[in-house]
Formats: C-alpha cells, sequence, structure tokens
C-alpha cells in the first residue's frame, strides 16, 4: 500500500511587499536583500486558516473529490492562529472535511514530516488525506529588524493523496532532529522570531545535502536521475549550495522563492505545484523535496511523478513563466 497524488492547490495573500517597499521602513536595499537572499517579494495577509482553507479548497476541486470523502486532515504550520484549539480545527469545519484533523509544527521541514506520516496511515486504512502547508509569518515577523523582515512570506500549499494497492510514488524519505541547535532560530509566545542568521545559513546546507543523500541512498538513485529537486525556499545561496554538493544543476530546481520569500512549511508545495503547473514533470520522473527548519528538524521524500487530473486554471498560484533557477538568477 502507498500514496498516490490525485490533486494539488496554493494560495497566496493579495497584498505584495515588495523589497522597494521594505526600503521605504528600513535601513536596507533591493540590490542587499536580492544579493544575499534571491527574495523581490513577498505576500501578506489572511490567516493561517484562511490560506489553508483556500489551497485546500483548490487541490480538492482539481482532485474533483467530494471534502467530506477525506478521512484525515494534517496541516503543517509554525504560525497557528491560536494556541488553543489547532488551526486544522477551524480548517476541517470550513472544508466540510471527514475523518479527523491535526496540526503538525516541524518548522520549515513540517510538509515532508505530514506527506511522510500520510504515505504511512495510507498504509493502514485511510483512504484519503489532505496534506496542507500553511503559514502566517508576517505575524511572528518583527517589521523593523532587517536581518529577519526582509525574509518571511505568507502562503499555503496543499496535495490530496489517495491510498493505492501498490508502493506508490512514495519511494523513501528521512526525517531527522537537531534540538541542540534550537536556540539558533526561535520565536517565543507572542514573540517575534529571532534568528542567527550565519549559523542557520551554515547548517542547513549541511542537512539539506546529508538528508536528501540519505534519502537517494536509501531508494538506490543517483542525483543525475533526479529530474527536479523541489528544496525548502529559504534562500537562494543556500539552495545553490546545496545542489552544488549534490550534484543536481540549477536548471533541475523548482523556485518561488523570488516571488513568495521564505514560507517555512508552504515553501516546498508551493513550489511543486508551481513545477506541476509549468508542466515540468512527466510520468516516472524522480522528485526530491527536501526541507530544513527550527528545531532543528530537517526532511526529504523521494517521489516518483505519476499522471494527476489536469491542472483546472486558476488552481495554481498564478506565475511568471521562467521556469529554471538560471534564469531567475539572471534576474538577480
Ligand atoms: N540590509 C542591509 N544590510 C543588512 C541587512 C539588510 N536587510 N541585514 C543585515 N545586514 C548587514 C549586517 O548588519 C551586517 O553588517 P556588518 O557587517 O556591518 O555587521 C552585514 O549586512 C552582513 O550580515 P550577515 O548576517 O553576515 O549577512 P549574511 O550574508 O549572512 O545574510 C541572511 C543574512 C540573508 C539572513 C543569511 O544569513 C541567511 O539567509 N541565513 C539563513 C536564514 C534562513 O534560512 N532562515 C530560515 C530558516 S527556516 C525557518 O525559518 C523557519
Amino acid at each position: 500500500m502507498g500514496m498516490r497524488i490525485i490533486g494539488w492547490g496554493t494560495a497566496l495573500p493579495e497584498k505584495i511587499v515588495t523589497n522597494a517597499d521594505l526600503e521605504k521602513t528600513l535601513d536596507t536595499s533591493d540590490e542587499w536583500i536580492v544579493e544575499r537572499s534571491g527574495i523581490h517579494q513577498r505576500h501578506i495577509g489572511d490567516s493561517t486558516a484562511e490560506i489553508a482553507v483556500a489551497a485546500g479548497r483548490n487541490a480538492l476541486a482539481l482532485a474533483g473529490i467530494a471534502p467530506a470523502s477525506i478521512d484525515l486532515m494534517i496541516l503543517a504550520t509554525t504560525t497557528p492562529d491560536q494556541s488553543i484549539p489547532a488551526t486544522s480545527a477551524h480548517v476541517h469545519h470550513e472544508l466540510g472535511l471527514g475523518g479527523g484533523a491535526f496540526d503538525v509544527n516541524a518548522a520549515c521541514s513540517g510538509f515532508v514530516y505530514s506527506l511522510v506520516m500520510a504515505n504511512g496511515l495510507l498504509g493502514s486504512g485511510a483512504k484519503r488525506i489532505l496534506v496542507i502547508g500553511a503559514e502566517t509569518l508576517s505575524n511572528v515577523t518583527d517589521w523593523s529588524d532587517r536581518k529577519t523582515a526582509i525574509l518571511f512570506g505568507d502562503g499555503g500549499g496543499a496535495l490530496v493523496l489517495e491510498s493505492v494497492p501498490d508502493e506508490g510514488q512514495l519511494l523513501s524519505w528521512d526525517l531527522g532532529l537537531d534540538g541542540s541547535a534550537r536556540e539558533i532560530l526561535r520565536a517565543d509566545h507572542g514573540g517575534f522570531i529571532q534568528m542567527d542568521g550565519r549559523e542557520v545559513f551554515k547548517r542547513a546546507v549541511r542537512v539539506l545535502v546529508d538528508s536528501a543523500t540519505r534519502a537517494l541512498e536509501q531508494a538506490k538513485v543517483r542525483p543525475d536521475q533526479i529530474k527536479l529537486l523541489v528544496p525548502h525556499q529559504a534562500n537562494i545561496r543556500i539552495i545553490r549550495a546545496a545542489c552544488d554538493r549534490l550534484g543536481i544543476g540549477h536548471e533541475r530546481v523548482a523556485l518561488v522563492l523570488h516571488r513568495t520569500g521564505n514560507t517555512s512549511s508552504a515553501s516546498i508545495p508551493l513550489a511543486l505545484v508551481d513545477a506541476i503547473d509549468h508542466d515540468r514533470l512527466e510520468p516516472n520522473d524522480l522528485v526530491l523535496l527536501t526541507g530544513f527548519g527550527a528545531g532543528m528538524t530537517w526532511g526529504s521524500a523521494l517521489i516518483r511523478w505519476q499522471d494527476g487530473p489536469s491542472p483546472m486554471p486558476g488552481a495554481g498560484a498564478s506565475v511568471d513563466r521562467r521556469t529554471d533557477l538560471d534564469e531567475r538568477e539572471d534576474d538577480d
């Protein structure tokens, strides 16, 4: 038993904050932000539940299934709307889902953690699971701190998964955590994100590469066999360094960072759906999702792509038409 992806969708708040907007309130520049992070703009607004509902609704519509036929919904978020109850309760109600629902907080690795968990549950009785990653990092960002305000944004992405009798699309995975590094990236209750950027950067490259390598080795797949790498969208320099160490060419990377900023657990589904919407995947292509985040957590999942339903107009995020990392780098 395994999983098959039968629907996908994304949601981004309407309001766009560009680097030029940030220049007005912070001692920073578009040039510095683009050079150091690769980010040009980010979307800000709405609640985590609103974003999750919109992404989930798009994914369910594309799958063409009734919301009540969902057995379980997993919401990956590090920015829940309240401490109690879980934001998934709100989302479950708004979407009219069947079964249960719960939140997962594994920071930016949350979507991969949720996907791996869903795959296991689909192998032990669940028929359909909706996995959503949704965040409002703007609520935990200190907009007067130039070291963090330039990086984060809001957004969401979702996949509808169905149980299949064969191995399914998830070929291998790797999840991990180093809690001794929990202080380098954190937000206290009611507080803002505090980050040792250089330390996060250094560790991020290492854990991304190690985790991706473990997932590949488990499935006996070589890096050159990967059609698409879908990394957590935190910083273009982290992504480039990880690609170079893994031996994966920049043209094989899914990238939305330049227009979304870092959206934590939403970033991998946002980038994956963008690649699907741009027809970058064909049946049997190997896709490697890999992320890292506060904790410090990491997670990788190797997927064999299968034909899903044709994307309906408007089901994914609105996108520009550039498709690879190098073309986007030309803009930097
Ligand atoms: N504009 C202009 N100058 C700035 C800015 C800014 N926005 N921010 C910092 N600077 C200055 C610093 O004050 C410093 O000046 P100094 O040399 O006079 O002291 C100089 O620029 C260099 O600062 P660094 O912090 O060394 O810059 P760095 O090249 O490391 O880039 C960045 C900073 C972009 C934050 C980088 O370290 C990074 O991306 N780290 C990883 C962050 C990350 O991935 N976080 C998310 C993890 S997952 C999750 O969030 C949930």
